[in-house]
């Protein structure tokens, strides 16, 4: 049986993971850094890297601890090489390509858009009708992608994206109006169940850039200019604290409608996208994708075109090394030499 370790040190999660080839998570290791975050109101890069590389050999010893194996087991190792943050990246790669040097291990580096795509096949697997439309939602990416196969291996079309921010960043920017911390997305998500999902008028979708052209994009800084015109106007103040927030019910119908709002540019792009091009199967991953009103919301979408949707489990919605491991393991080839593992760069900007 081939294992496979992967590590993801992109943004503000340390994560090493073990999987098998036979799609067996054995271990999945996620330190988060988002407390840290949280005192300066969003990921700070260079805090993000130190303790990356104060945590990326212990969380990766653990990782082999709770998978019961040593490298020498390993049939290789993944790496998130991009995109994301160079210097967060960087701890990763290089922790990543010492241990395969070292060890004579084959080094994948993989995509980190790709994994998230991926991670939803690692959960469900040979399940998933293809043609699947898949989107993924999370704190720095927003896009849309065909995914189909040929020669048993996935191809990937990418549709549409963001054209200003990601949905995650959305949700973090107008937490941070509301008074709410860093990361938004968790918060808002419980305020915004006991709220009015019509006690604001947003933008009613986003797809302001199309110009006549059928286009498969997304934007949400309108999204958040109006969240923040409305509370200038009225003269909302933003919360003392999370949980004074939860008190107020001005504050929780922002947070409703706000979320109905991003979720509805969300559903109403894909049905576009799934109503042209016809998928079999919709699949939604990322870290905004552990919000249960976005699940609700995509399987009335997919109850209403007659296709079955796919979530990851909540453990592969945020970043993960299960994810990236397993993309080693769709993408085991030749090994690398040495010299050609070492040349191996962090693309920050990294298209997919
Ligand atoms: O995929 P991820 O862990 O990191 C990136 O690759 O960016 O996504 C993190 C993003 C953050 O913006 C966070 O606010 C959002 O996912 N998020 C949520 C929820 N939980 C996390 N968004 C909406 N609802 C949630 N429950
Ligand atoms: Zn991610």
């Amino acid at each position: 049986m081939v294992f496979f370790l992967g590590i993801d040190t992109s943004c503000d999660e340390t994560s090493a993971a073990v999987v098998s080839a036979k799609r067996e998570i054995l271990s999945n290791v996620v330190s988060s850094q988002a407390d840290m975050h949280a005192r300066y109101g969003g990921v700070v890069p260079e805090l993000a890297s130190r303790a990356h590389v104060e945590r990326i050999a212990p969380v990766t010893e653990e990782a082999l601890r709770r998978a019961g194996l040593r490298l020498r087991d390993l049939g290789g190792l993944a790496v998130t090489a991009g995109p994301g943050l160079v210097g967060a990246l960087l701890v990763g790669l290089n922790f990543a390509k010492g241990l395969a040097v070292r060890n004579a291990l084959l080094l994948v580096a993989v995509h980190h858009i790709r994994a998230h795509v991926e991670s939803v096949f690692l959960a469900h697997g040979d399940s998933i009708p293809l043609p699947a439309l898949s989107l993924v939602v999370s704190g720095g990416h927003t896009s849309l992608h065909m995914i189909e196969e040929s020669k048993k291996r996935h191809t990937y079309r990418k549709i549409g994206a963001t054209l200003d921010d990601a949905a995650g960043e959305a949700f973090d920017k107008a937490a941070k109006l509301m008074g709410l911390g860093y990361p938004g997305g968790p918060v808002i998500e419980a305020l915004a169940r006991g709220g009015d999902p019509k006690a604001v008028t947003l933008p009613p979708h986003p797809n302001i850039h199309s110009r006549g052209r059928v286009n498969y994009d997304f934007s949400f800084s309108g999204l958040k200019s109006a969240l923040a015109r409305f509370v200038r106007n009225r003269g909302i103040p933003p919360a003392a604290s999370p949980e004074e927030a939860f008190g107020r019910e001005d504050l929780r119908g922002i947070a409703a409608s706000f979320q109905e709002a991003a979720f509805s540019a969300l559903i109403w792009t894909t049905r576009r996208a799934a109503k042209r091009l016809r998928p079999a199967s919709l699949c939604v991953s990322g870290g905004v994708s552990v919000n249960a009103r976005l699940a609700e919301r995509f399987f009335a979408l997919g109850a209403e075109l007659g296709l079955p949707v796919f979530f990851p489990p909540k453990e592969l919605t945020t970043d993960n090394g299960a994810m990236v491991a397993w993309c080693g393991i769709l993408d085991q080839k030749k090994p690398l030499t040495h010299t050609e593992t070492l040349a191996l760069n962090a693309h920050a900007g990294w298209e997919f």
